[in-house]
């Protein structure tokens, strides 16, 4: 495969378009954030990278708190629209039609109309460059209950979730893989042994 080489850019793809919600019932405000991950499993810890100038960072840097809700692909373009335009000027959820749901353990309101909803607690904010990083705790997640199955196992592949790929946005499709599958050995039939091999031991 012949590959060009281009100065360190932010290419890693994909990532998902969250829609961020932020502050209170009240003054609460929506940004869409593609720069965020998992940085620890155990305690659960977040990160989203928020550039200073934006209406949110402000928010989320008084208040210690938000919530990261995932987009599903029948709310893209609401996505699209809440890293668009600012807070500053706009309600977004008001002009999104999409309705607020109080958080349990945060003040921030969630977003309804999401399947998934992750409430963070700001540890740290590192100042990177462009971006503020605001390392979190998940403190729970909310899950859209017709995700869950009756043994209690989460379907995420139902969600219709969105990936978000160098300027452009995809809904998650085929699924081609489960976790471990690539070391899963196939089951082999127990030989029965036969009234031969039995008298030849
Ligand atoms: C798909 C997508 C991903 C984005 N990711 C980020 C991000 O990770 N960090 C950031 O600061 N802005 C990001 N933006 C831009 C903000 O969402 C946008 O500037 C927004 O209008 C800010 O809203 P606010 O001023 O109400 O906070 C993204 C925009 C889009 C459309």
């Amino acid at each position: 495969m012949a590959k060009v080489t281009w100065r360190g850019g932010a290419l890693i793809s994909p990532l998902p378009p969250t829609m961020v919600s932020c502050g209170d019932m009240e003054n609460s405000n929506i940004i869409t954030i593609g720069w965020t991950g998992i940085t620890n499993t155990i305690p659960p810890k977040t990160y989203i990278s928020v550039r200073p100038s934006r209406h949110s960072h402000a928010i989320i840097k008084e208040k210690g708190e938000f919530i990261i809700n995932l987009t599903p692909s029948n709310l893209v373009k609401e996505a699209d629209y809440c890293g668009i335009y600012t807070g500053k000027k706009v309600d977004k959820f008001a002009k999104c039609k999409l309705t607020k749901v109080k958080g349990t353990e945060v003040d921030c309101p969630m977003i309804e109309e999401c399947p998934l909803s992750i409430e963070c607690r700001v540890t740290d904010i590192i100042s990177l460059g462009s971006h503020d990083m605001f390392m979190a705790d998940i403190l729970c997640v909310h899950v859209d209950e017709s995700l869950i199955d009756k043994e209690g196992k989460l379907h995420l592949d139902k969600a219709h979730l969105t990936a978000y790929a160098h300027g452009e946005y995809f809904e998650l499709g085929k699924k081609i893989g489960s976790f471990g599958f690539s070391t899963k050995k196939k089951k082999k039939h127990k030989k029965t042994t036969t009234q031969k091999e039995k008298t030849q031991k």
